[in-house]
């Protein structure tokens, strides 16, 4: 019986396939990055083509280099950056738009004109969302309003809709199956997460005809089975989940009341809430964790949209340092952060703020700042907004976390994980295996194919890493927090 799982982790700049043996090690992996398009200021669009063709040479390059042949791969993991929309022609599988990407900001004012007429309530009980265009309804219908002949061939049961995860199942299916599983159903603002189930009203005040949505199921299922032709044998799509819910899954945090953060271009951190929807009353999204065998785990979830940009801000932007990991070093060369803040709102600020007016700011500049200062508060300003909204679950409802499992490309950092224990005063646990999201992944496809027997079984898998326990005094550290809520307070907009 085939005993490996490939993981395909279809991410907002690239494209990766990453084969994983049963211990959960990852014997090969391959990337494609793949091109941005800004057609205009705030909009951000992807072509689902090149996605396509990246991912299958991606898939294969992978299998190949771990020296396998596609029979001994049981099944296949999908994951995905979430909220961006594809819509395809259900005949031809060709899209009729490039995917509109979870960044773009081009239906800003038509949210803004719903929140006004007073819809957001509605919405976010149902949706656990709010009215923003970082979800996927008003991109949808953005294409069905722009697309010449597409709302009424949307209409026939002509198109279909899909996230990334849906898209390649569809072509990896050969057009058979148009499925999506409930993660990813959770961040389009048409689904109800409780009823788990496509909601008529929503889709009528989003404007989205029903007929485009696909089959929502378990993250652990077989969906369908690759072409023959794709990658050698037929494989089965055994589990898909949105990247986040993935690497939460993937830090085995199965209980309620654990969590992890990921620190990517943005930071996302999700608490594991269990069985309950938690409403959040400080603008945390609800949102389904996973759900197995029928059964639902939600969480609370708090998406800061700059994190590892502001570092590559610092490169790109303004030269200040040439490679990112110069940041650990310079942040230790100085004792402290000589009262520099910044705010790094540059595309808004997410939860628990949402606020897409605010810019980026960088206060308490003296003529002793220096670049290691910038450094050290572009660091800094990740480890305060973890802790803001570490502060808002918890007032939400959520259980305290005993400690927060890192991962992403920033939790390499020794110093930023440091600093972060310190200001949530709690432990963090990086572990030594950072690829969370595509393990992920692999774990549901996985479970699905009985490679892995059950939850116990993945979290033994998991590799302890590194633990950094808080180490700082309580005066210093509220001192740091004052600071910082100071610079928030004078950078919001509301
Ligand atoms: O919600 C957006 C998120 O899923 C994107 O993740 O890692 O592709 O930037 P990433």
């Amino acid at each position: 019986m085939p005993r490996h799982i490939l993981a395909i982790d279809q991410g907002t700049t690239s494209t990766r396939a990453i084969l994983f043996d049963e211990g959960g090690n990852a014997l090969a992996t391959a990337r494609r990055e793949f091109a941005q398009h800004y057609p205009q200021p705030g909009w951000v669009e992807h072509d689902p083509d090149e996605i396509w063709r990246d991912t299958v040479a991606a898939a294969r390059e992978a299998i190949a280099a771990a020296g396998l042949s596609a029979d001994a791969v049981a099944g296949i993991g999908i994951t995905n950056q979430r909220e961006t929309v594809v819509v395809w022609d259900r005949a031809t599988g060709e899209p009729i738009h490039r995917a509109i990407v979870w960044q773009d900001r081009r239906t800003a004012s038509l949210c803004a004109g719903m929140k006004a007429a007073g819809e957001e309530a509605g919405v976010r009980e149902r949706t656990g969302l709010l009215i923003d265009p970082y979800f996927s309804a008003t991109k949808l219908a953005w294409i069905l309003d722009h697309v010449a002949g597409a709302r009424a061939r949307a209409e026939k049961g002509e198109l279909a809709f899909g996230t990334i995860d849906s898209f390649l199942l569809w072509r990896l299916t050969g057009g058979r199956v148009h499925a999506t599983d409930v993660t990813n159903a959770g961040r389009t603002l048409l689904y109800d997460i409780r009823a788990q189930q496509w909601d008529q009203d929503l889709c009528r005040l989003f404007r989205v005809p029903m007929a485009l949505l696909p089959q929502v199921r378990d993250n652990a299922h077989v969906y369908g089975t690759t072409k023959a032709d794709l990658l050698g044998a037929p494989i089965p799509v055994a589990g898909m989940a949105g990247d986040q819910q993935a690497a939460l899954f993937g830090q085995a945090c199965f209980d309620r009341g654990m969590a992890k953060s990921t620190y990517g271009t943005g930071c996302f951190m999700l608490l594991n809430t269990g069985g309950d929807a938690l409403a959040s009353q400080n603008r945390l999204l609800t949102t389904p964790a996973y759900r197995l065998d029928g059964k639902m785990v939600y969480a609370l979830e708090g998406s800061i949209f700059i994190a590892g940009a502001a570092i590559k801000w610092l490169r790109d932007g303004i030269g200040v340092i040439t490679h990112a990991r110069e940041t650990d070093d310079m942040a230790t060369q100085v004792p402290d952060n000589h009262g520099v803040y910044m705010v790094p709102a540059f595309v808004g600020l997410g939860a628990p703020h949402w606020d897409p007016d605010a810019r980026g700011a960088i206060f308490g500049l003296t003529l002793g700042a220096t670049q290691a200062h910038l450094a050290r508060a572009a660091l800094e300003a990740v480890a305060y907004q973890t802790m803001d909204l570490a502060g808002a679950m918890v007032a939400d409802g959520g259980e305290t976390p005993a400690s927060l499992r890192v991962d992403g490309g920033m939790a390499a950092n020794d110093w930023l994980c440091q600093f972060l224990a310190d200001m949530i005063d709690a432990p963090v646990e990086r572990p030594s295996n950072l690829e969370t999201t595509a393990l992920g992944a692999a774990f549901h496809a996985g479970l699905a194919t009985g490679v892995w027997s059950g939850l116990p079984a993945l979290a033994a898998l998991r590799s302890e890493g590194r633990i950094f326990t808080p180490q700082m005094n309580g005066a210093a550290r509220q001192s740091l927090i004052a600071g910082w809520r100071d610079a928030v307070r004078r950078t919001v907009t509301d």
